[in-house]
């Protein structure tokens, strides 16, 4: 199939374009460079074949040109991260709320139906949580209060009480808690809206934490898992925040690539009209205290600073049932291997 892959130059993005190419799909990679994640202005290598135009998604002529003869779209372009502070919010909003809105109106006369839009786990906000009183609660932001006073587990709604963290899946309500995931969201209802007004099919993937070789260096767009690599690269302990205990799902970015080639190919045999959510796991849970361990291996070891961040959630795990099941996926990279080989890994630039 021809696909048009939108932020391929990216650290997902790339691994995207490798994956889809090795299994005999044609790809243009349409990438506007943001300065923030390429300072040099310079896509990475691409596999033979790969067609790179520089440009915006923002930009209606540039979106028409580059959907020219095109079947599906792979939409990874984003701006990513929490951001510095508020002011990144209309960039976050154009970026990733408009750049859809003029991307799937592009699609709509181009007749392009399928698409394939990388979505996040941060549209849940808090994750799954029960009480032993009072079964599956959604606890609210948590509150600066207790945040400075160490006290990072979110209690209970109704009784204050010490809640479990379960596994989030598909069906769980929509929270997102900073402008990044507000805007991830909109991205899925845009989305939604244009498979029912233009007979359009939509599988949106949802990734949980992703890692793995070519991850950007430390910006304030960055993943923990860059940050603490970056640290460690410069001969300094990664410094995690809270206690450590936050627990998080940790997924290798060649398996968020498999699950992406998995998409596009099911796209097909869906129904006009179809859109569809996935979580994009790797099944197992660990804490951010567990990956810092992990990573610095031969390092400093990680510091402990009780610090948090504000838009922070305290656990969010993913149950990634529906994506093996109805798309036969299987993540393929275990925890220890994939860290190891994260530790030594190029980070881009
Ligand atoms: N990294 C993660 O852990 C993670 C988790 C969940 C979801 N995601 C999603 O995965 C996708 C890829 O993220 P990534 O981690 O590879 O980030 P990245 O910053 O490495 O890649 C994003 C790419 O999109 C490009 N881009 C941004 N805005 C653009 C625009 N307006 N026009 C054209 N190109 C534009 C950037 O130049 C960059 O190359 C994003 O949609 C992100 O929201 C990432
Ligand atoms: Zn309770």
């Amino acid at each position: 199939m021809d696909v048009l892959l939108t932020g391929g130059a990216g650290f997902i993005g790339s691994a995207v374009a490798t994956a889809l190419s090795s299994a005999g799909h044609t790809v243009r990679v349409l990438d506007a460079l943001l300065p923030a994640v390429h300072p040099h202005q310079e896509p990475p290598p691409f596999p033979d074949g790969v067609e790179f135009v520089h440009g915006d998604v923002r930009d209606r002529e540039t979106v028409e040109r580059a959907l020219h003869g095109m079947q599906a779209v792979c939409h990874q372009a984003a701006m990513v991260g929490l951001g510095l502070d508020f002011d990144d919010a209309p960039d976050y909003a154009g970026c990733n709320d408009l750049g859809t809105a003029v991307l799937l109106s592009a699609m709509a006369r181009a007749r392009v139906a399928r698409l394939a839009l990388a979505s996040s786990m941060v549209v849940y906000g808090e994750g799954r949580y029960r009480c032993a009183e009072h079964g599956e609660v959604v606890p609210g932001p948590r509150r600066p209060a207790d945040l400075d006073a160490g006290r990072f587990e979110p209690p209970c709604p109704r009784c204050g009480a010490a809640l479990s963290p379960d596994l989030v899946d598909e069906s769980a309500a929509a929270d997102p808690r900073n402008v990044y995931a507000a805007t991830k969201l909109a991205q899925e209802h845009l989305a939604s809206a244009w498979a029912r007004a233009t007979a359009g099919r939509v599988f949106a993937l949802r990734y949980h934490n992703v890692y793995g070789p070519n991850m950007p260096r430390d910006t304030p767009y960055a993943g923990v898992a860059s940050l603490f690599r970056s640290a460690l690269a410069r001969g300094e302990a990664p410094r995690v925040f809270e206690d450590g205990a936050q627990r998080r799902d940790f997924v290798h970015v060649t398996d968020v690539a498999s699950a992406n080639l998995a998409a596009v190919g099911a796209l097909s045999e869906q129904p006009p009209g179809h859109f569809r959510a996935y979580n994009v796991g790797s099944g197992t849970v660990h804490t951010i205290a567990d990956m810092a361990a992990a990573l610095a291996v031969g390092g400093p070891a990680p510091t402990v600073t009780g610090q948090y961040r504000l838009g922070d959630v305290r656990h969010i795990t993913a149950d990634s049932r529906r994506l093996r099941e109805e798309l036969d996926w299987r993540p393929q990279v275990p925890f220890a291997t994939g860290m190891r080989e994260f530790a030594t890994a190029p980070l881009r630039h």
